[in-house]
């Protein structure tokens, strides 16, 4: 009865799984702030992607980590840059495995912040011709969806140009519309080495008090061309994911970062909570709430909990 009149069901279907892809040989290393999330070189990819595939889980979010940085962030448009060569690799060795790039700069800076600083600050409309070159070259590589995450305003109709000028009609951009300059996102910085090293990102990151300008920033992504838009963090923006469903009819993603994943981990491990009930009830929240896309690191827990499930 209760599988009968559920009003909200998960699926592996739902999620879409980050990878941190670090340049060089031989790198297989623990995030110790996010349990069970690795940081890997390409030659050590495969065991991952093969997991990954065999839980049918639908799409990875490639994020790269340079061995070099500058102040303009220049390897991420680089066709031999670490993203690009991964691109390649996953659709020449996983081609029914959908491949989405995140498109900044933070990890790539020198000064870690999402763009071309200029005096104090991110230069918004210098940095939208390095997002472009970035984005172009992502699709040289063959990537079947973009995903700029720097909250550049006019970054949707700038990579919707570029990409058209170049004939890629059909490569689909998912924009992160609704970003929160959040607190959640601590262990992802030290994962990713992109912790800005002077202010902080609040000149391009939302108030996590506005909702309201939530909706006009979706709205502005919505007109500029965007075909999914996102809500990140999640789990302490549901009202937002929900507002964003009701007044959208693109699909809406959100996207559960590090900190949420950090937090269920830690007290798992503490013995404090129930992990794999709280994970998924947090999941289930997320969907509820609207999202029809979760970006989670949780991905491969929650498809083994599902496949569980439906053996019983
Ligand atoms: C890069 C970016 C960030 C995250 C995804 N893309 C970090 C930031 O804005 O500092 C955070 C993801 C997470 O916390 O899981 N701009």
């Amino acid at each position: 009865m209760r599988r009968l009149v559920g009003e909200t069901k998960l699926s592996v279907d739902d999620f879409i799984y980050p990878l941190f892809i670090e340049e060089g040989k031989d790198i297989e290393t623990e995030i110790s702030s996010m349990p069970g999330i690795k940081r890997f070189s390409l030659d050590k990819l495969s065991p991952e992607l093969d997991e990954v595939t065999t839980l049918g889980i639908p799409a990875v979010l490639l994020f790269g980590i340079p061995r070099s940085k500058d102040n303009t962030g220049q390897e991420t448009w680089d066709d031999e840059g670490i993203i690009q060569k991964v691109i390649r690799f996953i659709k020449k060795n996983y081609p029914n495995l959908m491949v989405i790039s995140d498109v900044c700069f933070c990890e790539y800076t020198d000064h870690g912040h999402c763009g071309i600083i200029e005096g104090e600050d991110v230069d918004n409309d210098k940095t939208l011709n390095n997002i472009c070159k970035q984005v172009l070259s992502h699709a040289r590589a063959g990537v079947d969806m973009v995903a700029p995450s720097g909250m550049m305003d006019g970054t949707i109709a700038s990579v919707r140009s570029a990409l058209d000028g170049k004939r890629f009609y059909d490569l689909p951009i998912m924009a992160y519309s609704v970003k929160y300059a959040s607190a959640f996102y601590g262990p992802f910085r030290d994962a990713a080495e992109s912790k800005p090293s002077f202010g902080d990102r609040n000149t391009y990151q939302m108030d996590p008090g506005n909702r309201r300008e939530g909706m006009r920033k979706a709205k502005f992504d919505s007109d500029e061309g965007a075909d999914i838009l996102m809500v990140k963090p999640a789990l302490s923006y549901l009202d937002i994911i929900s507002d964003l469903k009701e007044q959208f009819d693109q699909p809406i993603a959100c996207y559960n970062v590090s900190g949420e994943y950090a937090m269920i981990k830690a007290a798992e491990k503490e013995g404090w909570i129930d992990g794999p009930g709280v994970m998924m009830e947090s999941l289930l929240s997320m969907k509820r709430a609207g999202a029809d896309i979760i970006i989670t690191y949780f991905a491969k827990d929650a498809a083994r909990f599902l496949q569980n499930k439906t053996s019983q």
